[in-house]
C-alpha cells in the first residue's frame, strides 16, 4: 500500500466510493485495533476535512476516547450521554444537523455544528462508535450514514 492518499474531487458519493478501497487496503493484513482506527480517522479526514473525527470504544461501562483527528476532546462519554451516548444505547446512527437542537448534547468545542454518530457492532453488541463532527449546520446526511456504516463495518475489532 502506498502511503499516499489518493483525494478524489466530486460528489461525496464519488469521495467515498475512492476513499473505501484504498482503507481496505490501508487496514488490510494489519491486525493491530489502534493504529487500523488511527488511519481510517486520518483517512477521512485528508479527504473531507471534517472538523473532528474519532473513535470512542465502550470500556467497562462508558465510552473511552479512542484514535482521533481534530482538537481535543472529552476523555469519556456514558451510556446514554449525548450523540455518542445514545448512538451505543440504541446501537443506531444518529445524524444531527443541527448540535443545539439535540437535547443532552456533549459539546467538547463550541465550533461543532453538525454530528453524526455511527456504533460498531459486532455480534449484536456495541464495541464502540466512529463521531464525526462538522463546523457546518447539516453537514451530513444518509449518504454519510451508509459509506460511515460501510467503513465501521471493515474493521477487526478485538
Ligand atoms: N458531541 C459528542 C461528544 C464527543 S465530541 O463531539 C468529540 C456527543 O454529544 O456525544
Amino acid at each position: 500500500m502506498a502511503e499516499d492518499l489518493k483525494i478524489a474531487l466530486g460528489t461525496k458519493e464519488e469521495k467515498y466510493k475512492s476513499l473505501i478501497p484504498q482503507i481496505i487496503a490501508l487496514i488490510e493484513g494489519e491486525v493491530d485495533l489502534v493504529a487500523n482506527l488511527a488511519n481510517i480517522v486520518a483517512a477521512l479526514k485528508e479527504q473531507f476535512g471534517w472538523f473532528w473525527i474519532g473513535f470512542y470504544l465502550v470500556k467497562a461501562d462508558q465510552l473511552v476516547l479512542g484514535p482521533f483527528q481534530g482538537p481535543v476532546a472529552c476523555t469519556r462519554i456514558r451510556k446514554g450521554k449525548g450523540v455518542c451516548g445514545t448512538s451505543w444505547e440504541n446501537a443506531q446512527t444518529i445524524i444531527v444537523p443541527d448540535v443545539e437542537k439535540f437535547p443532552g448534547h456533549i459539546a467538547c468545542s463550541s465550533l461543532s455544528k453538525s454530528e453524526i454518530v455511527v456504533p460498531v457492532i459486532r455480534n449484536k453488541q456495541v464495541l464502540g462508535v466512529l463521531d464525526v463532527d462538522s463546523s457546518e449546520l447539516d453537514a451530513f446526511d444518509t449518504t454519510d450514514q451508509k459509506y460511515l456504516e460501510e467503513i465501521a463495518a471493515l474493521v477487526i475489532f478485538e
